[in-house]
C-alpha cells in the first residue's frame, strides 16, 4: 500500500526449524522462539513441515472448501464471503485434519506449551483463503489470551496479501509501562493511523474496481460493500464508518481530542511502531499472540491466498467470547478438543524430508 509504510523484512522474526529425534523443536530451536514471542509478539519457523506435509495439509483446506456445505466464518467480513472474496472456513475434525494439527502441535509442543496448558481447549482449525479484489482488513487484535498460528501450506507472497504484523504491540504484565507509560495510547493512535489509509486504500480500490476487467464487480457489489448494513468490521462501508457501527474503524474514533494526539504523536508513532508484511514460504508457521496488532491485507494477485490456521486457549475461555471471535466447526463444539488431545494423537507419517530435518537437527 503506498499511503503505508509497510517492510517486507521479516528476518528478525525468522527462526529455521531444526527437529531433534522425537520430531519436536530443539530446546534451543524453541529457547530462540519463545525470545521472539515475548520480544516481538510472533515468531516465523520456517521449514517446520516438509513439503510433503504442507501438500496434506492444502489438500485438506481445498477438500473443504470446494464442499458446499462448508461452515464459513463470518466473523471477518458477511459482505466477502457472499462475494467469494474471502473464503474463510473452519476445518471439520475428521481424523486427517485432526493428524496434520497434530503434527503442527506435537512438532511446536516446546512453545505451545510455556503458554497453554495441556488442558485449554483448541478453539478453531480454519483455512483463511483470500481472491482477487478482497478488502485489506483493519489492523486489529483478535480476542486476547489465545495463541495462534498461521501454517503456509503454499508459498505466499506479498501481492497475495500475506499477514501484516506492528511487532511488540502485545499486551504483557507492565506492558503499559513502555513507551514512557504511554504505549497503550501511544499504539491506538498508531492503530488509528493505519486503519485511516486503509479506509481510504480500500474505498479507493473499489471504486477502481468498477471499471477493472482483471476483478470485476458483481451486480450490487459496490452497493454492498459500501452501505452493506450486513455485519462487515472490513470493509470500506460508509454506512457503518458514518453511523459508528464497525467497532474496528468509524468516525467515532476521529473525534478532536484524537486528531489532536495524532498530529501531537507524529513523529513517535512513526519512530516506535513499523508494519511488517510476511511472505511465508511453503512449510512455514507463523505463532503469534492474539493481542498483537495485525491485519490481513487484500489479495491484489489472480492467485488465491490460501493458509491453514488454528488457535489454542492461554487460559479458562467463555464460550460466547470464545464463538464470537473463532469460529469452532459443528464436530468442534459437538467434541471439543483440548491441546493434551492433539499432543497424544496420531501425527501425520513422517515424510523422508522430515527424517533429513532431524538428522541435520
Ligand atoms: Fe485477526
Amino acid at each position: 500500500m503506498n499511503e503505508l509504510k509497510v517492510s517486507n523484512d521479516m528476518s528478525a522474526f525468522a527462526v529455521p526449524a531444526a527437529l531433534d529425534e522425537h520430531g519436536r523443536l530443539t530446546e534451543q530451536c524453541v529457547r530462540q522462539a519463545l525470545t521472539m514471542m515475548d520480544t516481538h509478539g510472533l515468531v516465523v519457523l520456517t521449514d517446520l513441515l516438509s513439503d510433503a506435509e504442507a501438500k496434506i495439509g492444502l489438500d485438506l483446506m481445498r477438500q473443504t472448501i470446494e464442499d458446499p456445505d462448508r461452515a464459513q466464518c463470518a466473523f471477518a467480513s458477511e459482505t466477502d464471503n457472499l462475494y467469494l472474496r474471502r473464503d474463510f472456513c473452519s476445518l471439520p475434525s475428521t481424523p486427517p485434519v485432526t493428524r496434520f494439527a497434530a503434527t503442527l502441535c506435537q512438532r511446536l509442543e516446546g512453545v505451545l506449551t510455556e503458554y497453554c496448558g495441556r488442558s485449554r481447549p483448541l478453539l478453531e482449525i480454519a483455512t483463511f483463503t483470500s481472491y482477487l479484489g478482497s478488502s485489506h482488513q483493519y489492523v486489529h487484535r483478535d480476542p486476547s489470551g489465545v495463541i495462534s498460528l498461521f501454517a503456509a501450506v503454499e508459498d505466499v507472497s506479498d501481492q497475495q496479501g500475506g499477514t501484516v504484523f506492528v511487532p511488540g504491540t502485545h499486551a504483557f504484565g507492565g506492558s503499559d509501562n513502555q513507551h514512557g507509560g504511554q504505549a497503550s495510547e501511544l499504539m491506538e493512535m498508531f492503530r488509528i493511523r493505519c486503519n485511516w489509509h486503509i479506509f481510504v486504500h480500500n474505498f479507493r480500490k473499489l471504486w477502481r474496481m468498477r471499471t477493472d476487467p482483471a476483478a470485476p464487480l458483481a451486480p450490487g457489489e459496490f452497493r454492498d460493500r459500501v452501505f452493506s448494513r450486513n455485519w462487515d468490521q472490513h470493509q470500506p462501508n460508509l454506512l457503518r464508518f458514518m453511523l459508528g457501527k464497525n467497532s474496528q474503524f468509524s468516525l467515532r474514533k476521529l473525534g478532536p481530542r484524537t486528531l489532536w494526539k495524532l498530529y501531537r504523536h507524529r513523529a513517535a508513532l512513526g519512530e516506535r511502531f513499523h508494519l511488517v508484511q510476511t511472505a511465508p514460504r511453503r512449510g512455514s508457521v507463523i505463532i503469534y499472540r492474539s493481542d498483537l496488532l495485525h491485519a490481513g491485507p487484500d489479495n491484489r494477485s489472480p492467485h488465491p491466498r490460501h493458509i491453514f490456521g488454528m488457535s489454542i486457549a492461554r487460559d479458562r475461555i467463555d464460550t460466547k467470547y470464545w464463538h464470537d471471535g473463532y469460529s469452532p466447526h459443528p464436530m468442534l463444539m459437538a467434541e471439543p478438543l483440548c491441546l493434551g488431545d492433539l499432543l497424544d494423537a496420531e501425527p501425520v507419517p513422517a515424510s523422508p524430508s522430515v527424517l533429513d530435518h532431524r538428522l541435520r537437527a
